[in-house]
């Protein structure tokens, strides 16, 4: 009988392999008992605090969104109707939603040098909208330096600088919001925190650049247990670090079971491994197997594999093995 995709083993989305601590979720648990209130505009306000406190920005510089999803949605909306650019290989959503909301879309070349990728300089968009994946999905690869972050800023381009792996990388450009009013970063709890199911992300910007964008227009943007959760565990921050370093131990070992069966293997600040399979049918083992990695528009060969547990390596080893 053919297995479902929830049996096989995922190290296509980038989660962590990890859940989170037992007071989140049962944080969460105790919201579902009152799925017939509305959310508390004081707990969403206190959650913004937080993350302030957590990106080390001011008050009032963050907003709350249902998922870096749709705070790129919202984005792309009110600011892509010019055009966006993004790096030519990206997280998908800039793509699919350009697209979706007929956005043209402007691809910047990027490089690499075996082990690191970069965006091909001079870097010159056209577009005002520029945003860019540091560290890069999926190359694993930081993309900005705060000099062409700054460069672009004086240019007037709206910069999004995505940081939906920031833990794992340690650097931030949120400082940056509070000297211009042209960048906005995004984060997620999705990775470190292990909140992917719950749908939490969050965007880092001027007070007057996320009026500009209504980020706040809704009253609830997040259901009552991801709240909760997201309040939980920002509380419970280190736990955010213990899950990098957890997933900092187990990449060496993902990188030699790969490059053991062939497979070319890219540096990388994030939690998953840019790969180039020594062949398709490697790939179709790996298929066969149940054990699910991600393409990537590199190329039919180039997938892209998530750092997981114990568990999945396994079955990845067995796999390439077989
Ligand atoms: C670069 C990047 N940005 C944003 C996201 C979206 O995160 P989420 O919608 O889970 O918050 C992801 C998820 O994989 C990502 O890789």
């Amino acid at each position: 009988m053919a297995m479902s995709e929830g049996e096989c083993v995922r190290l296509d989305l980038n989660e962590s392999p990890l859940p989170p601590p037992r007071e989140v979720i049962e944080a969460a648990a105790r919201e579902v008992e009152r799925a017939n209130r509305y959310p508390e505009p004081s707990r969403l306000r206190l959650l913004e605090s937080l993350l302030a406190d957590y990106a080390g920005v001011p008050e009032g510089y963050v907003a709350v969104f249902n998922g870096g999803d749709e705070a790129l949605r919202v984005i792309i909306e009110r600011l892509g109707g010019e055009g966006v650019a993004a790096p030519r290989y990206s997280f998908t959503m800039y793509k699919y939603l350009s697209r979706a909301l007929g956005s043209a879309l402007e691809e910047l070349e990027m490089e690499d040098d075996g082990e690191w990728w970069r965006l091909r300089e001079p870097l010159e968009p056209r577009s005002r909208l520029v945003i860019i994946d540091s560290p890069n999905n999926p190359t694993g690869s930081p993309l900005l330096s705060e000099d062409l972050a700054v460069s672009m800023l004086e240019k007037g381009h709206t910069l999004v600088v995505d940081e939906a792996y920031y833990e794992f990388y340690g650097k931030s450009l949120a400082g940056l919001t509070e000297a211009y009013d042209n960048i906005i970063v995004l984060r997620t709890m999705s990775k470190a925190f292990a909140l992917a199911g719950l749908r939490v992300g969050y965007l880092i910007a001027r007070p007057s650049t996320l009026e500009r964008l209504a980020a706040k227009a809704l009253p609830f943007p997040i259901s009552r247990p991801s709240l909760e959760a997201a309040i939980k565990a920002l509380e419970l921050r280190s736990y955010a670090s213990e899950i990098v370093r957890y997933v900092e131990a187990m990449k060496p070992r993902y990188r030699a079971a790969l490059e053991k069966a062939g497979f070319k293997v890219y540096g990388s600040k994030t939690n998953f491994l840019l790969t180039r399979a020594p062949s398709t049918d490697a790939l179709k083992k790996l298929d066969d197997r149940c054990v699910r990695v991600r393409r990537t528009e590199l190329g039919p060969e180039w997938v892209r594999v998530t750092v997981g547990g114990e568990k999945e390596l396994k079955a990845l080893i067995n796999a390439l093995s077989d």
